[in-house]
């Protein structure tokens, strides 16, 4: 009897556990993982050396025709999360109300993250981080706008210190929403965009031989807005094994930052924010189907 209860409990863990590293399969991919830059015009983007590689292998795709939605940053990241700036046209700290992505994510079950380079971890709220840095800024992570990301304690434990993907690599743990943001040296804010691309170089080779950050996932890399000298033009580009390119390696479609949120929301059949989103047309064309 005794043995017969713990084997039941075991089966019970064991099932808990499956539920709990369930995965909520998309139509093209099961993970989309952004990884966003700073303040760099298209024709200066396509020039760099290592996105040019990137996107003519195999698994590579030019967004050719890719637009940020503001100036200055903040209002462009609020739109990559919220479906729209909320009004908002500076790089002060505000509290966005109202449904996000993350909402709907949450609501289908599927896992989310967001990694901030130089995080405080514990829902920090401050513009900048550690002390006497402004290696972490504020407005560039959307989701502590979120009133309801930042009000709520289980939601809020789910922006990390960067760090943290390597442990989630090790664990097979990275969630299918990952939105990954470079401190503002590595991002090229403080830097520029030959540095930012060399740091990205050695940071993403180093992981992409890991099944567990690569396994059917969509690698999104992207910039906020671009050096207000394009019409806010910005290179964008689609990497990983659900990329089916044409020839050229380039998607010359009209995109912006909505579009992320279109493609999320297609891949998981989820619904919509009601913003901008709704209208945004998905990067989808040149992805296979999951
Ligand atoms: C592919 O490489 C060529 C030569 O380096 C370059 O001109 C072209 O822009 C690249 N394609 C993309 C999509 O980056
Ligand atoms: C945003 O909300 C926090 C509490 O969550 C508050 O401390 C802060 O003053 C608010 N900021 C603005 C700009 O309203
Ligand atoms: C690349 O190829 C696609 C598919 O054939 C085509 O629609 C697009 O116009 C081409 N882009 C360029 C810049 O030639």
């Amino acid at each position: 009897m005794k043995y017969f209860t713990f084997a039941t409990l075991l089966l019970i863990i064991t099932f808990i556990e499956a539920t709990m590293n369930a995965i909520v399969p998309g139509i093209y991919f099961d993970r989309i993982f952004l990884v966003i830059f700073e303040n760099t015009d298209y024709i200066k983007a396509i020039q760099q050396p290592y996105l040019q590689d990137l996107m003519n292998r195999s698994n590579g795709l030019l967004l050719s025709n890719y637009f940020a939605i503001a100036h200055p940053s903040l209002p462009n990241y609020i739109a990559t999360v919220y479906g729209s700036t909320a009004g908002i046209t500076d790089d002060d700290a505000h509290n966005v109300s109202g449904k996000n992505i993350v909402d709907l994510l949450e609501a289908n079950g599927i896992t989310w993250k967001a990694y901030m380079e130089n995080y405080p971890g514990n829902c920090f709220t401050g513009d900048f981080a550690p002390p006497d840095t402004v290696l972490y800024a504020r407005k560039h992570n959307p989701f502590i706008s979120m009133v309801g990301i930042s009000t709520n304690p289980s939601y809020c434990s789910k922006i990390v210190p960067a760090t943290q993907l390597d442990s989630d690599i090790t664990s097979n743990k990275v969630p299918q929403f990952a939105y990954y943001v470079p401190n503002q040296n590595n991002d090229g804010h403080d830097t520029g965009v030959e540095f930012a691309m060399d740091w990205f170089e050695d940071w993403f080779e180093s992981r992409l031989q890991k099944s567990s950050f690569t396994t059917n996932t969509l690698f999104f890399i992207t910039f906020d807005e671009d050096d207000y000298g394009d019409n806010n033009h910005i290179f964008s580009g689609l990497f990983g094994y659900p990329v089916k390119p044409p020839n050229n390696h380039s998607d010359d479609t009209l995109y912006n930052h909505y579009s992320f949120l279109s493609t999320v929301e297609e891949n998981w059949d989820l619904e919509d924010l009601g913003r901008n989103d709704v209208n945004a047309t998905p990067f989808t064309k040149y992805l296979k189907h999951n």
